[in-house]
């Protein structure tokens, strides 16, 4: 929790926990429509999303949502020219209930979607983490959704260590080997 506000984390991995490529680019082999779709509706019902400068979820009604944008490129809280509803925040010179008062956000939860920073960074305080995997799918060499996941912790050791527990792990898209497993915090 931040205050009275859930924080819900999204994300698609490969088999290997990888969100992206070596160049930052996330390849279409773990994009999937089903898992979009789940992504898509669950971002309608929070309150604000927060993404490096790199991410956005993309599709038709992005420009509805607020949105604090992670960035070292300004002081502390400042206008984001790129996007609607948003604000530009450096998580080094302004607390994160600054920027959503800031913002003028409804109640609501917070939503991370990216990238390893902005995921790392909330580890502690998630209650909810939503892991989507693309069992098909290698990316070697790629970026983690966490720091520190690679040959030697997965997604999941990282979000035990957390004291996050998983959820029934659902088929979103069995031909696709796309599954969603929710991780919660235990009370
Ligand atoms: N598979 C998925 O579900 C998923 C989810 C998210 C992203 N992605 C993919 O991953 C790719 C790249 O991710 P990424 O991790 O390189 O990018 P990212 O987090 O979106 O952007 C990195 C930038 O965010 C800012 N930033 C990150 N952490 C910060 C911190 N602690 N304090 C201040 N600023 C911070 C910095 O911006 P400045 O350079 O402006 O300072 C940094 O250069 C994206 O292109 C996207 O395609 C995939």
């Amino acid at each position: 929790m931040i205050g009275p506000r859930r924080v819900e984390g999204y994300v698609i991995v490969s088999s290997d926990g990888m969100i992206a490529d070596i160049n930052g680019v996330m390849p279409p082999s773990i994009q999937n429509d089903a898992d979009q779709k789940v992504f898509q509706d669950a971002l309608d019902r929070v309150a604000v999303v927060v993404h490096g400068r790199h991410s956005h979820e993309g599709g038709p009604r992005a420009a509805r949502r607020k949105r604090l944008v992670v960035t070292r490129q300004i002081a502390a809280i400042a206008p984001d020219p790129a996007h609607p509803h948003s604000l530009l925040w450096n998580p080094d010179g302004a607390m994160i209930e600054q920027a959503i008062a800031a913002l003028g956000a409804p109640a609501g939860a917070i939503a991370p979607i990216g990238g390893t920073e902005v995921f790392s960074i909330f580890l502690p305080v998630y209650d909810a983490f939503h892991l989507s995997r693309a069992a098909h799918a290698k990316i070697p060499g790629g970026r983690p959704v966490f720091v520190g996941v690679g040959p030697d912790a997965t997604p999941e050791d990282v979000l035990a260590r957390h004291g996050l527990k998983p959820g029934p792990r659902r088929a979103l898209d069995a031909a696709a080997g796309v599954t969603l497993v929710i991780w919660e915090r235990s009370p």
